[in-house]
């Protein structure tokens, strides 16, 4: 947030630093004294000494259609604009950049369209080398269905017979100043979850000086391990981390990860190993990890993105946590917005006893997941056993 009459000066200093983030608007505060400007949190090590002095604030990104003006003009080169009006807002605005990918959703009025869509999109965006088509995350792995539409080969796009080295959704992506192998077709990964990483720092940072050592972290659902990106980035804040996925291709994509981040390289074997005094790490069911006697009783910090199934698995992960200290749960729920307050309470029933002087865990709406469902977070402050 940065007053109005330093938006000028301070938008300069961020596009400097790469920090200006792409397809969001800037925003008025709410009192209208000052200006939200959208930041890229990729690039997180440049932002001292800039962001030192204004407060940040976390809110949902208006997207600003005037950055894909471009998309419409090559847009309008290819279907005539009576047909343009004539779908209104069906037209993809909203797209997603993953490394050098752009991933939009294609509504079914316009599915004839969907060749102009991509000519026009890898037109107006010529860094961008593929344009898929997001057909939603499904199954228990939370796997992303990407069609390819359209690829840049060289100085030509092509939308037909696209070649697998043009294809490929392996890629490379930027978060907190560390490299993250993804590829959404095999794993889960989001660039949308960016904030909710950085908030679990902030919690990890507080829970850190609770406890006065560093923290045992377990993140069960790791996905290709982002939320572990954030951590480890921070001096003497984690000791020993368990990191496991149930699918064993995010299993795989997670260990090159911190094979990369640890400069060590770890073979993947398809089981949960352990690779050092520190890392613990590999394919596991988080259900079934409690009944590992090692596991149980060792973690201060716990993460569960398994946003459908958060709730219904706390049982299964509770013994899991070192209950000789204070320890944490931070957990992501899907719910409907009706059903809030007695998610609260399914949470809290199926927790040890909470500690005292930290707020009650109650999930915080993040965003609208359907009509009726909201993506909500919590985070629990369990207490130390007597
Ligand atoms: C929503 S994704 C979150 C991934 C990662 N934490 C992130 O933020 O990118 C949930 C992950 O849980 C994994 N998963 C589903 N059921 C599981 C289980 N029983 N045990 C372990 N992992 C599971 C899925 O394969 C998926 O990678």
């Amino acid at each position: 947030m940065v007053p109005n009459r330093q938006v000028e000066s301070v938008i300069s200093l961020l596009r400097e630093r790469n920090l200006l983030v792409d397809g969001y608007r800037i925003t008025q505060s709410n009192n209208g004294t000052a200006r939200l400007i959208p930041v890229s949190f990729s690039n997180k090590d440049n932002f001292s000494p800039i962001f030192d002095d204004y407060e940040l604030v976390e809110r949902e990104g208006e997207s600003d259609n005037r950055i894909d003006s471009d998309w419409w003009s090559h847009l309008a080169d290819l279907i005539d604009q009576e047909t343009i009006d004539e779908f209104g807002d069906s037209w993809p605005n909203a797209h997603e950049f993953i490394g050098d990918m752009m991933i939009l959703r294609i509504e079914d009025a316009i599915k004839d369209y969907k060749e102009q869509i991509a000519l026009a999109k890898l037109t107006a965006h010529p860094h961008i080398r593929l344009v898929l088509e997001d057909e939603g995350v499904f199954g228990e792995f939370r796997i992303r269905k990407l069609t390819p539409l359209g690829a840049r080969a060289n100085d030509k796009i092509l939308t037909s017979n696209i070649p697998v080295e043009l294809s490929h959704t392996r890629v490379v992506v930027k978060e907190s100043g560390r490299h993250i192998i993804c590829d959404p077709t095999r794993a889960y990964y989001s660039t949308k979850l960016q904030t909710e990483r950085l908030e679990t720092l902030a919690y990890a940072k507080e829970l850190r000086k609770e406890i006065g050592e560093p923290l045992r972290v377990c993140d069960p659902f790791c996905g290709v391990g982002p939320a572990l990106a954030y951590l480890i980035g921070e001096d003497g804040l984690i000791g020993d981390i368990l990191a496991a996925d149930l699918n064993p291709d995010a299993a795989e994509i997670m260990i090159e990860n911190f094979s990369k981040w640890d400069r060590t390289e770890y073979e993947f074997t398809g089981e949960l190993k352990r690779y050092s005094e520190t890392r613990l790490l590999g394919v596991g069911d988080a259900t079934r990890l409690s009944e590992n006697e090692n596991l149980i009783g060792n973690w201060n910090l716990i993460l569960m993105n398994l946003p459908h199934r958060t709730i219904d698995f706390l049982p299964n992960i509770v013994p899991l946590l070192d209950r000789s200290k204070v320890s944490m749960i931070r957990g992501r729920v899907v719910v409907k917005e009706s059903e809030i307050a007695e998610a609260n309470a399914s949470i809290v029933a199926a927790l040890p006893p909470l500690l005292e002087n930290k707020p009650l865990p109650e999930l915080r709406i993040k965003r609208d997941y359907s009509a009726s469902l909201r993506l909500c977070s919590f985070e629990a402050w369990i207490a130390p056993m007597d």
